[in-house]
């Protein structure tokens, strides 16, 4: 049987943002800017570098600027082409890459990560599939997260979760997988328990927002009832594909940046701008001066 290889992810986009309110009150999360860009652009440039041709956004009725993001912008295009800013305008043509769609699928109550997923079945149907969650941004210069681990999939044919240490102290802000075997980069779940006390916790190995999945994990999640924190919680639907499948755990390459944080946000901003070639110098220079 041929190999089978992901070309579609998902991005659920239709969480609450509350740690980010009021930013967040009638702008989702994942359109906030690092320097010049959005949190969801990043995830998608993540996403089409891996080989995915096919974008699933799981969205909410307060989300309509990441669809008007990805959209054709013709009064801004042709604006930008009468004044002569080309460069501008091949930056805002490029923002959905050619040969990639788009597909938007509505979550109707914020029912939990799990549920956001479930929601994306229709479309994605009887394949392998990426999760990205946008406000995790991982920086790897020449070969993103997502890319590692499709070809990771693309080998051994087994649903891989995305993991890195994580303090101790923090296991209740994650899922957290034990694992057993295989090289250190990439290890066998043989458990998974959503945000673990650190007492109660199997490791400290935390689960970061890049999954891939067989489709199996589908039908488990339309099984599985409410979990931690009354949401369907897609850690329940993975804690029973491990009981049918294998499920591998893969430390990826990269920094990530937690953006769903204020804390992680700010970093990520300093971190992007010292490596943006218009600013990084000036920024560099400010940081010098403020630390005098
Ligand atoms: P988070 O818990 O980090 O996001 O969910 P949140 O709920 O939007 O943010 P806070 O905690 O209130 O600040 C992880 C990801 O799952 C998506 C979110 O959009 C985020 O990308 N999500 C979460 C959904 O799409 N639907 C949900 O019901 C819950």
């Amino acid at each position: 049987m041929s190999k089978l290889r992901v070309k579609t992810a998902v991005f659920p986009v239709a969480g609450m943002g509350t740690r980010f309110l009021p930013a967040t009150k009638a702008n989702p999360k994942e359109m906030l800017p690092i320097v010049d860009k959005p949190l969801i652009q990043y995830a998608v440039e993540e996403a089409v570098e891996a080989g995915i041709d096919k974008l699933v956004f799981v969205t909410s009725s307060a989300k309509r600027a990441i669809e008007d993001h990805f959209d054709k912008n013709y009064e801004l295009e042709s604006e930008l082409a009468k004044r002569g800013k080309g460069e501008l305008l091949q930056l805002v043509k490029q923002v959905l890459p050619k040969g990639v769609s788009a597909i938007y699928v509505r979550q109707p109550e914020a029912l939990g990560l799990g549920h956001a997923v479930l929601c994306a079945r229709p479309v994605v149907e009887d394949e392998p599939f990426a999760v990205i969650l946008a406000d995790d941004l991982i920086y790897n210069g020449e070969h993103g997260a997502l890319k590692q681990m499709a070809e990771v999939f693309a080998d051994r044919q087994c649903s891989l979760l995305g993991v890195e240490e994580v303090p101790p102290e923090d296991t209740s802000k994650y899922g957290i997988v034990k694992t057993e075997g295989g090289s250190g980069q990439l290890t066998s779940v043989v458990s998974i328990v959503e945000k673990p006390n650190p007492v109660d916790a199997p490791s400290n190995l935390g689960v970061v927002g890049r999954y891939i999945l067989t489709p199996r994990i589908f039908e488990l999640l339309a099984q599985v009832g409410i979990g931690s924190g009354g949401e369907i919680q897609l850690t329940d639907g993975i804690a029973h594909l491990l009981e049918d499948e294998c499920v591998l755990a893969y430390r990826f390459e990269g920094t990530r940046y937690d953006c769903g944080s204020k804390l992680g946000y700010l970093q990520a901003t300093v971190q992007y701008a010292l490596r943006h070639p218009e600013l990084a110098k000036g920024f560099q220079a400010y940081l010098d001066q403020i630390h005098r």
